[in-house]
């Protein structure tokens, strides 16, 4: 396989683009791609300030390095969820999101679970019913809640994460299976900012590959954790990834289209009342202030206040 622009030795072959790309030419056409996303989902420009939520994988540290090498003002976040998961999961994934700002002289700001919320991940699930022990649900409230809180107070006017084709098909596969229309309605490669306290959030690698951005981290030399957060094995959205990668194997491109009609459909309106009938339901949270669903305290400032209230109870018992 040779490489479309110069001939050379192709270093990966796209079959869903009909594109085969040495290294030097892949490691430009990622840049050009997501600053193509970037101006026609237009999620933000060169002026203003950018917060990239990064976890230390690929995807997000890829995304970093791109909007960096694009010209952009990009800060990161790294959330410390205190999951060690038998691989120290979490203190390997801050080390190399600090040592890759380190070595590209980028601000990381670092938002340590247990130190600010009193408890690590596992052991907050531990103290609540959600999930069943498992703390992925708890940890996406909590994630969702601190990238948009940390976004807020630092005056940045969007919030970026890492998330791939592979993320949002997956997503999209999972909603459309239980037809949920208000997630259907806001999801989208770039929200806007609500007036009630919600930050404008951009996906700009929406429209690649999760083999395409690990193939770019791989090229470009950037140290990231291999091993997916220990918890997510035998998750839905795994289970959803899968399906998908099967029909993949057997139709380059179903993933990609399937992603992009469902824009072209929203882009119709097809989700329009969705979307109002969810605006219209939101409140704002009597502790935090930010907006929630449900009427009270929001699900993030109720499950924490109980896990506190718990802790503190097993604290008297011991
Ligand atoms: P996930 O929900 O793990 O698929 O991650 C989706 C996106 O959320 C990533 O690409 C990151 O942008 C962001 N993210 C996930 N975990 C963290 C974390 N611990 N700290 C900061 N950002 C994160
Ligand atoms: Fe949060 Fe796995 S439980 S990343
Ligand atoms: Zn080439
Ligand atoms: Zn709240």
């Amino acid at each position: 396989m040779r490489c479309r622009k110069c001939g050379e030795k192709a270093a990966i072959n796209m079959r869903q683009h009909k594109l085969a790309l040495c290294a030097p030419h892949f490691l430009e056409w990622i840049p050009e791609q997501t600053e193509r996303f970037i101006e026609k989902y237009h999620m933000f420009t060169s002026k203003e300030k950018i917060l990239v939520a990064v976890s230390g994988g690929k995807n997000s540290l890829s995304l970093w390095d791109v909007l960096n090498r694009l010209g952009y003002n990009a800060d990161g976040l790294y959330i410390g969820l205190g999951i060690d998961g038998g691989i120290a999961y979490s203190a390997k994934s801050q080390h190399l999101a600090e040592s890759f700002a380190e070595a590209h002289g980028l601000h990381l700001l670092v938002h340590d679970v247990t130190q600010h919320e009193g408890a690590s991940m596992p052991a907050a699930a531990r103290l609540t019913q959600r999930g069943r022990g498992k703390p992925c649900s708890l940890c996406g409230v909590t994630k969702r809640h601190i990238m948009n809180s940390t976004a807020l107070e630092g005056k940045y006017d969007v919030l970026a994460t890492g998330h791939n084709l592979d993320d949002e098909a997956a997503i999209l596969f999972g909603n459309t299976l239980n037809w949920s229309v208000g997630y259907l309605a806001r999801q989208a490669p770039v929200l806007p900012a609500s007036e009630d306290g919600l930050v404008r959030k951009a996906k700009p690698f929406c429209r690649l590959y999760e083999r395409e951005t690990a193939a770019y981290a791989l090229l470009r030399g950037i140290e990231y954790i291999y091993e997916e957060c220990p918890h997510a094995e035998g998750s839905t959205s795994i289970y959803h990834k899968e399906l998908l990668n099967r029909m993949e194997a057997d139709r380059p491109g179903v993933k990609l289209s399937f992603y992009l009609a469902f824009l072209r459909a929203k882009e119709m309106g097809t989700f329009a009342e969705g979307a109002r009938s969810e605006l219209n339901a939101l409140r704002t949270c009597p502790r935090c202030g930010q907006p929630t669903t449900v009427p009270g305290l929001c699900t993030f400032c109720r499950t924490w206040e109980s896990i506190r209230e718990r802790q503190a109870g097993h604290d008297r018992n011991d």
